[in-house]
Formats: structure tokens, sequence, C-alpha cells
């Protein structure tokens, strides 16, 4: 790896292309580059532009991480991946849920094909329980646990399936490094820097205490890309962080 490309890698924010078009969303993305460490391609953007904006955002020197959360029989999960490597993404999400069998098909596609185009294998990350579904909305489709319990359950068997890393909550943080083995990455949204609004995101953390925490990449969305000045925004969260 290029030491251009390693000296970003370092940079732990992965800011949020939540964006309509994929004009908007490289314009900005180009802007940002030299200020976060990679960019998150998710279901409105990708919906939207399609494949050719992780091509472009790449072509531009832009790390991805493609948020599609795939969750399907392990055999089309197991293509989906393939496609984000041939894309040269650096991660892409799973939904635990879809069980171990799903998951270890997904890992050992990314790695497969990886290595026959001779690249590292994209990190491949487990979502666990969504945010917004609580006690009651777990219930109501059938399960019974907590969602620590349940959020406990799924990144273990996210683990026991080969996946380096997983998505979290900056509550989840602290108590899924203790219970983890050493090295699986957590990746983290809900950050808000201390002067940000926190939008609709109902708990956050600072990007600093994300990071003690144990948070090896953090997920920021609006306060950059809603902030009058994005790129000011960016270089003073990223310096924050040194
Ligand atoms: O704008 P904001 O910083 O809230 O954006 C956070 C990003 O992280 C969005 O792309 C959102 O979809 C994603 N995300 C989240 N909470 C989760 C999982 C993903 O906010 N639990």
């Amino acid at each position: 790896m290029d030491a251009a490309r390693l000296g970003r890698m370092r940079n732990p924010i992965i800011v949020a292309l939540d964006l309509p078009t994929g004009r908007a969303a490289l314009d900005l993305a180009t802007r940002l580059a030299p200020h976060v460490g990679a960019v998150k391609v998710g279901k409105e953007l990708f919906t939207a532009a399609g494949p050719e904006v992780v091509r472009a955002l790449r072509a531009a020197g832009l790390e991805v991480f493609l948020d599609l959360k795939f969750h399907d029989i392990p055999n089309t999960v197991a293509g989906a991946v393939r496609s984000a490597v041939a894309l040269d993404v650096r991660m892409l999400t799973v939904h635990a849920g879809g069980g171990s069998a799903m998951l270890r098909a997904a890992e050992s596609a990314a790695r497969t094909a990886a290595a026959e185009r001779g690249t590292e294998p994209p990190l491949v990350l487990g979502v666990t329980v969504l945010t917004s579904m609580d006690a009651d909305a777990l219930r109501e489709v059938g399960v019974a646990a907590e969602p620590a319990a349940q959020v406990q359950r799924l990144a273990a068997l996210a683990v026991d399936a080969g996946l380096r890393g997983l998505v979290c909550s900056p509550q989840e943080l602290s108590w899924l490094r203790r219970v983890l083995p050493a090295g699986v990455q957590l990746v983290t949204p809900g950050i808000r820097p201390a002067n940000a609004a926190a939008d609709d995101q109902k708990r956050v953390m600072t990007p600093e205490a994300a990071r003690e925490q144990g948070a090896d990449w953090l997920v920021i969305g609006r306060p950059i890309t809603a902030a009058p000045d994005p790129v000011a925004a960016a270089r003073a969260i990223s310096q924050s962080l040194r």
C-alpha cells in the first residue's frame, strides 16, 4: 500500500455521504478528501448513483465503505460481496442476523475475490441490532431478548463466523471491547462533536470519547456534511483526534 493511502487510513473519520446525487457526493468528497480516512456510500446514494459513484470516488483516491447491509441467502450475499470487491471498497456491511452460513459465505467471498485480484480483502462488518429497534420492536419480530443481549449474541456469531469487524453504537463500545477478541475493528456512528446538534440521533458521543472507548472508525454525517463549511468541520474533528 502506498504511503498516501496508509496516511489517510490512519484518519479514523468516515464521512457518511448521505446525499441524493452522485455529482453532489463526488464534489463534497473531493473537497473533504484531505481531512477524512474514508467515505461511506449507503443505500440512498447507491440507489441513486449506482456503482459508478463508487468507481469515481476510488478514482479520486478515496477509500470507500459500502454500507448496503446485505442480508440474503448465502450464495446471493457471496455474489454481492464479490461485486463489492470488484469495486475495490475497503469495508462493507452485512446483517449478522442473516446467520452463520451467510456470514461465513460473505467473509470467504471477500477473501477469495480479493486474492484473485491480488488485493487486501475488505473488512466485512457485521451489523447487529439496528439502533432504531428497542425491546418492543424486537419482540414484534419474535426476539424475546433485550437489545443488549441480542447485540452480544449477534456480535459473537459474526466473530465466530470469521468477521473481523462490527458496526456498533457508541454506548456498546466499552462492553463490546471487553467481550470481543482483540483486533476486531469497531465502526461507530452516532458521533457528535461537543458543539454539534444531535439531529435525530438519540444517544451520541464525542469523537474523542468514542476513540477512547475503543472505536477504530467513526462514521460522521451531518456534523460535517450539513455544516456551513464542511471542510472546516472535518478538519476540526480530525485535529481534535490527533
Ligand atoms: O448524519 P449522521 O452523523 O447522524 O449519520 C450517521 C450515519 O451512520 C448515517 O449514514 C446513518 O445511516 C448511519 N447509522 C446510524 N446509526 C446506526 C447505523 C448507521 O446513524 N445505528
